[in-house]
């Protein structure tokens, strides 16, 4: 269903015969929309722009959509939606399923790798950023009818399995008794026993080719670490309110059968060569090479992310490839892409992004680390935006404070503003969504119950009501573009704006005071609003609460 604006802009279109770049009227006695078309062509012809909006506005017929145009200063044309028209598109929107948004014809398989923590280690603020804009992916992407695979990239493999082993050996650590944040400590404690010990460090590397070998003993332990390391992140993923389950769970190890044979194509082919002892790929434009197999017979991450990649378009159908971490892991993805495209495991017809974001900072403006050091655990985060607010509060903060600016850019994780209920924030859209949510349900109990199914709205006279409904109608057209684009702050923008037009509204226009049709009108525009900031906020995955 196309919506209300490209219906007009593909009727001015056809007859002005360019683009009409309809904008947003800056005021309201300017309309709904304003056409600058006539003073671009003016300005081709050599003619008077006033001419040729004129001559423009002649030729136009848009009776059926709009009040008569008016030409305004130098050839401005403004475009005022008929109230009816706009009051139709609202309770169109109202009454489907989707709220407007347009379902892709085709529906694309779309593999989004994210979150990926690391076993043995808490997730942490980069884990959690990764985790809330994936899922944020995610659901925007079946909300336009995509077919959505999550693949969460969990590392389980690489050398540090060799010191956390001979560390619990030397110990003699009960397993049964360790939960995460325990395995973290033994990894810190393992990485400095490393650091000391020459003859501990030869131990964990061939406790490393024992892993890798398969060895019995050896193994149980890894599988123990990954099993507690499994619960520690079911209990985050919990607490955070993703979509993620263990389905989604893509270990890195789960590639190790693949590896081998990844490596003799690539070195048949002639495309991988043997360098100083390792076999690589060189990539155009990088320094670097991508490692397949190191000197010493070993896989590491790069190889594991061509595996990876090759299951996703083999084997799942991917045809959209989103990857989401830390933008400092940039060159990784773009030489992976590189060296997939080489190989032909990328054909042209999959697109493959990375979507990298930028880090959080702490309160002095550097990135966010704890009194050790270390990155901060995300519990962490939690617990210092729930010390502000309640838990589904805390959360929508912490998730629009991530999604809200243009992901690549840091941003300050500031609790007390985060969760205030005014300004730009997560907590501000929850309050218009229960604010809106009482007047329902207040106006539900003097006996005016709507039914999306059959509701109209038969007066939208004034401004204020138009501006909220013109901003309604907008929503499809905003999924449409974080769904290509993959700009959550769009939505965020949308939804900000949203709430700050419904509360224009409020202020101009009485509710339930009303007279019985007005009344019915503006309940049904609000029945609307609420189902459009719900439906909004579940996109970025943040709870819509009936009261706060
Ligand atoms: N485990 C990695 C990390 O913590 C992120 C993995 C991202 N995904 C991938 N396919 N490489 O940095």
């Amino acid at each position: 269903m196309a919506s209300l604006t490209e219906i007009l802009a593909s009727r001015i279109h056809a007859v002005a015969g360019v683009d009409p770049e309809l904008r947003p009227a800056t005021k309201p006695q300017f309309g709904h929309f304003q056409c600058n078309v006539a003073l671009r062509l003016g300005a081709e012809q050599g003619r008077k722009p006033r001419e040729v909006a004129t001559e423009l506005v002649a030729a136009l017929d848009l009776s059926d959509l709009c009040e008569p145009l008016e030409i305004a200063g130098p050839g401005f044309i403004n475009i005022r939606l008929r109230p009816d028209v706009l009051a139709q598109a609202v309770t169109e929107q109202l009454r489907d399923s989707h709220h407007g948004v347009e379902q892709t014809a085709h529906p694309t398989v779309v593999v989004i790798d994210y979150s990926s923590p690391n076993v043995a280690k808490q997730m942490h603020v980069g884990h959690l950023r990764s985790t809330i804009i994936g899922d944020c992916f995610a659901r925007v992407l079946k909300a336009v009818g995509d077919t959505v695979i999550p693949q969460n990239h969990v590392g389980d493999w690489g050398r540090q399995f060799g010191m956390l082993i001979e560390q619990i050996f030397d110990e003699d650590l009960d397993l049964d008794a360790l939960d995460l944040a325990g395995a973290e400590q033994l990894y810190l404690r393992a990485n400095s026993h490393l650091n000391q010990d020459e003859q501990f460090a030869d131990r964990a590397r061939a406790r490393v080719v024992a892993l890798q070998a398969g060895d019995e003993a050896t193994m149980a332990i890894w599988r123990r670490l990954l099993e507690i390391s499994a619960d520690g992140f079911a209990q985050t993923y919990a607490r955070l309110g993703v979509l993620l389950t263990d389905e989604d769970v893509a270990a890195e190890s789960s590639y190790n059968s693949m590896l081998q044979a990844i490596c003799d194509d690539l070195a048949d082919r002639g495309i991988a060569v043997m360098d100083s002892g390792a076999l690589v790929v060189f990539v155009p434009g990088f320094d670097a090479p991508a490692i397949l197999r190191n000197s010493a017979g070993g896989y590491g991450y790069d190889v594991t992310d061509v595996a990876a990649l090759r299951h996703r378009v083999d084997d799942l159908g991917a045809k959209r490839l989103i990857y989401v971490t830390d933008a400092r892991q940039h060159d990784h993805f773009m030489k992976l892409f590189a060296v997939a495209r080489l190989a032909g495991y990328l054909p042209d017809d999959v697109e493959a992004t990375h979507v990298g974001f930028g880090a959080v900072l702490g309160p002095d403006g550097t990135p966010f680390k704890t009194r050790e050091g270390t990155a901060v655990h995300l519990d962490d985060l939690l617990d210092q935006a729930e010390a502000q607010a309640s838990p589904e509060v805390a959360l929508a903060a912490i998730k629009y404070a991530d999604l809200s600016t243009q992901l690549q850019k840091d941003y300050v994780f500031d609790a007390t503003r985060m969760t205030a209920t005014t300004g730009d924030t997560g907590p501000y859209l929850q309050y218009a969504h229960a604010r809106v949510s009482r007047i329902l349900r207040l106006a539900e109990a003097e006996g005016d119950v709507i039914d999306d199914a059959t509701a109209t709205i038969s007066a939208l006279k004034q401004p204020a009501e138009q501006s909220l409904a013109l901003e309604l109608i907008g929503f499809p057209a905003v999924v449409a573009e974080v769904a290509s684009a993959l700009t959550p702050h769009k939505l965020c923008g949308y939804l900000y704006s949203l709430a700050t037009h419904l509360s224009g509204f409020y202020e101009q226009c009485p509710v339930r005071k009303a007279e019985p049709e007005v009344r019915r009108s503006r309940l049904v525009l609000c029945r609307a609003t609420q189902q459009v900031l719900a439906e909004g906020l579940d996109l970025l995955g943040i709870a819509a609460p009936q009261a706060m």
